[in-house]
């Protein structure tokens, strides 16, 4: 049986007695009836899953902090759900923070990351007494001496780094590479500790912060990642007389959108990452450090499917069949952006029906607004429910009003009940902003 994260679609997917597909207990057509389409859905039983064997996998380790990385998918709701695992966040904007905060989330297990963070967003994270932030260039460690300062606070913090690890991703979601926007060059390093050690009293560093990809199955990458870590923490600790006892690796781990996808489950990945810090505690005569790790993809996206209703086709004789959604690009950016694959089926025709390829296209003005390249669907016609797997991460976070289009609304499902838990954007909502000035 995979895992969560190693299937392509929720467990509990099967063919109902109407020939339908159903997941955890709904069926889908119904779904799409009930709410309409575009539609985002959460399998509630998967995401508590995944989180579940997260807890279980790191459990060996005692000193672990697992922070979800909210820009995968945030919302009030999921934020309770992983809150109630007893996760934190790792958060990147205002706004982020503000989501926390409607859920009722504190901020005492919530770390604040990102290339340039502004003043409003560093106040508000101090005067909501955020546990740490994850400075990443210079400019941000002064900045941040000099607000924590004016506000009379000393400031937790770690200092995110570049280690030079490279995964086997798509280039556009690697960070971890020396030539990356993100973090301290090792080289950069040096300088920062002499900043905090002689002038930047109101920083306190703890420890040392890397992410190194998104989509990884590799997991050697994590066992270098944490080497090259530990060995960092060892220099500066022999250099400047420094202790830094946390750890942060960041998030990466992958999972199944496509049948070639073959991710490592979660407990292949702790049992690597807890062999990598014994090994370097042992190499470079280091305690046990507290590892905080910052999954996003892995705890929500094997969760997360769309529906979206079939409408017009083209065919360009001996070319290609284009079927069209009522969504695309807005909702679902990923294949744009990166040429993004993912799998996807006909809600609600049984499986021995005619399968042909067509490319699945969104309805956004754009040429490149492809969801689905050469995919073999079931007969698909006008009317039909397509579902597209695997939507949980970076779809709803990355959606954009792109033609006006209405965002679409989010619904949890949990053995047969089905909750709406973000509504779906409303006209009022588009132009509740624009200002009409007297004079036009
Ligand atoms: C600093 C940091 N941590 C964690 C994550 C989450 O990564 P993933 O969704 O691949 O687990 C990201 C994603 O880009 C990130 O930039």
């Amino acid at each position: 049986m995979p895992y969560v994260n190693q299937s392509i679609k929720p467990l509990s997917t099967r063919v109902n007695e109407k020939g339908n597909l159903e997941i955890s207990g709904c069926d889908l057509v119904d779904l799409a009836n009930k709410f309409s389409t575009p539609l985002y859905v959460l399998d509630e039983v998967s995401l508590r899953q995944m989180a579940q064997d997260y807890k279980n996998a790191f459990s060996k380790y005692e000193k672990i902090k697992i922070l979800f990385a909210s820009k995968a998918l945030l919302t009030s709701s999921v934020a309770k759900i992983f809150s109630s695992f007893g996760f934190g966040f790792d958060v990147v904007s205002l706004g982020e923070m503000h989501i926390l905060l409607n859920a009722g989330i504190t901020f005492d297990k919530v770390s604040f990351n990102g290339n340039n963070k502004t003043y409003d967003e560093i106040v508000y994270a101090i005067n909501h007494n955020i546990d740490h932030f994850s400075v990443d260039n210079l400019y941000e460690l002064g900045f941040l001496n000099k607000i924590a300062k004016s506000m009379g606070k000393v400031q937790k913090i770690h200092l995110r780094i570049t280690p030079g690890i490279e995964c086997h991703t798509h280039e556009y979601i690697q960070t971890g590479q020396l030539d990356s926007k993100f973090g301290f060059d090792l080289s950069a390093l040096d300088e920062a500790i002499n900043l905090i050690q002689n002038e930047y009293k109101n920083l306190d560093l703890k420890g040392l912060h890397a992410h190194i990809g998104s989509q990884i199955f590799e997991t050697q990458c994590f066992y270098d990642e944490i080497q090259v870590i530990m060995s960092e923490i060892k220099r500066l600790q022999d250099k400047f007389n420094i202790k830094l006892d946390e750890m942060n690796i960041g998030g990466g781990l992958g999972i199944a959108y496509t049948k070639e996808d073959n991710p490592p489950s979660v407990y292949e990945v702790a049992d690597v990452i807890i062999k990598a810090i014994d090994d370097g505690c042992a190499k470079f005569n280091l305690e046990k450090p507290t590892l905080y790790i910052e999954p996003g993809r892995s705890l929500v996206c094997s969760a997360g499917f769309s529906l979206y209703t079939i409408g017009s086709e083209k065919i360009i004789p001996n070319v290609r069949k284009y079927i069209a959604i009522d969504g695309g690009m807005t909702d679902n950016i990923r294949p744009s952006l990166y040429q993004a694959q993912y799998s996807a089926q006909i809600a609600n025709k049984k499986d021995e029906e005619k399968y042909e390829t067509v490319t699945v296209a969104g309805k956004c003005c754009e040429s490149g607004d492809i969801l689905l390249k050469d995919i073999e669907l079931n007969s698909p016609t006008a009317g039909d429910i397509l579902c597209v797997f695997d939507t949980g991460a970076y779809c709803y976070s990355m959606s954009s009003n792109y033609n006006s289009a209405l965002k679409p609304a989010m619904v949890l499902i949990n053995n047969g009940q089905s909750d709406i838990i973000v509504k779906r954007q409303t006209l009022e909502q588009l132009t509740q902003n624009d200002v009409i000035l007297d004079r036009l």
